[in-house]
């Protein structure tokens, strides 16, 4: 039996897709929840504003912190006696990490550290946070298992997520930090980030402009949808594990040709398709192993590609018109 104990959880990143609807959930259970944010523009930040503005409506403070602000963070924690951190805060994206590799250090690296130091600084706070499924890299075994090596990043992005699961280890073995890692996989669904295909595919399928198709669009993704990471996210926080390491992801790899096609079913529109050779940092599949997570966190992704697709295309409908 599940019995809730109210927490009181920081969620860094909070204006983010990930944070703002982990965020709403764990408000609306009955956990006190304090966000920060800084707005980084990334993509369209007038995005993230719109999800604080939610999020503040909801009874959610979402504070302009950058997470390297040590301080500041350190303000949060007394003002609000903090007792479970969710880091989520980071550069995201594979392909920008060519373009801007100086943020990736920022936030990756420097701003991992910041939320490191506060857990040391102040003992007995969990920490779930944040890696990804780029950290599988070169990895050819599939589907993805935590105890493959992960030793050969194709992206800086996939780099400091390695980093940060390293670091992580070490601030567990030398500081009893109880950690948590999570192993997002493409994750998706409303209110979701303009840089991904999901989001432009469906900006230019509806506006009538070609799509970028690269790798035949033969590469799989794990496409996930977001209540089920959340979901997933929400039972990591509650193990409240001394230290693990968990793949979230759907265990149904699609092709970005099948996601194409999701896409015109829900807009009615055909796609015009250019097609263009693979990207540098790109891999071909990626493929969640979930046993271990469906045995330690109860995690079993419900949401179909059609479904969440469905979902996306109503909020992006109604969210631009
Ligand atoms: N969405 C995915 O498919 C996916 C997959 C794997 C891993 N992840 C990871 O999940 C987390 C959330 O991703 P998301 O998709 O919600 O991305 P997102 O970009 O929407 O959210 C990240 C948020 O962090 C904020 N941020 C960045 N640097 C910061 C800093 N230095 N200080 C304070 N705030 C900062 C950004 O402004 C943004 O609002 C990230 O760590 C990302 O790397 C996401």
């Amino acid at each position: 039996m599940n019995i809730f104990s109210k927490k009181q959880i920081l969620v860094t990143g909070a204006a983010g897709f990930i944070g703002y609807h982990l965020s709403l959930a764990l408000k609306s259970r009955g956990d006190d929840v304090v966000g920060c944010d800084n707005f980084h523009p990334y993509y369209d930040p007038k995005l993230k504003q719109d999800r604080a503005s939610i999020l503040q409506e909801n009874g959610v403070v979402v504070l302009p912190v950058d997470i390297r602000e040590r301080e500041a963070l350190q303000n949060i924690i007394d003002d609000y006696g903090i007792t479970h951190v969710v880091h989520l805060a980071a550069q995201a994206g594979v392909r920008y990490s060519l373009v801007n590799p100086q943020s990736y250090v920022d936030s990756n690296l420097e701003g991992f550290l910041s939320i490191m130091e506060l857990c040391r600084a102040n003992s007995g706070i969990k920490c779930v946070y944040a890696s990804s499924s780029s950290v599988y890299g070169l990895n050819t075994k599939i589907p993805f298992s935590e105890n493959d090596p992960t030793d050969h990043p194709t992206s800086l992005y996939g780099a400091t997520k390695k980093s940060n699961e390293l670091i992580a280890h070490a601030y567990h073995h030398l500081f009893k930090i109880p950690l948590t890692g999570l192993r997002f996989f493409t994750v998706y669904g409303p209110f979701g980030r303009p840089d991904m295909a999901y989001f432009s595919f469906t900006k230019a399928i509806l506006e009538g402009k070609p799509i970028p198709v690269f790798g035949e669009g033969k590469l799989l993704r794990d496409f996930t949808f977001i209540s089920d990471i959340v979901e997933g996210t929400i039972a990591a926080i509650d193990l409240g594990a001394s230290y693990e390491i968990f793949n979230l992801g759907n265990h149904k790899p699609c092709s970005v040709l099948d996601l194409i096609s999701c896409i015109e079913k829900e807009t009615g529109k055909k796609a015009q398709m250019q097609f263009e050779p693979m990207q540098p940092g790109d891999v071909h599949t990626t493929y969640a192993d979930i046993s271990k997570s469906q045995k330690m966190l109860g995690f079993y992704p419900k949401t179909s590609l059609q479904e969440g697709i469905e979902k996306f295309v109503a909020w992006y409908t109604s969210y631009f018109s």
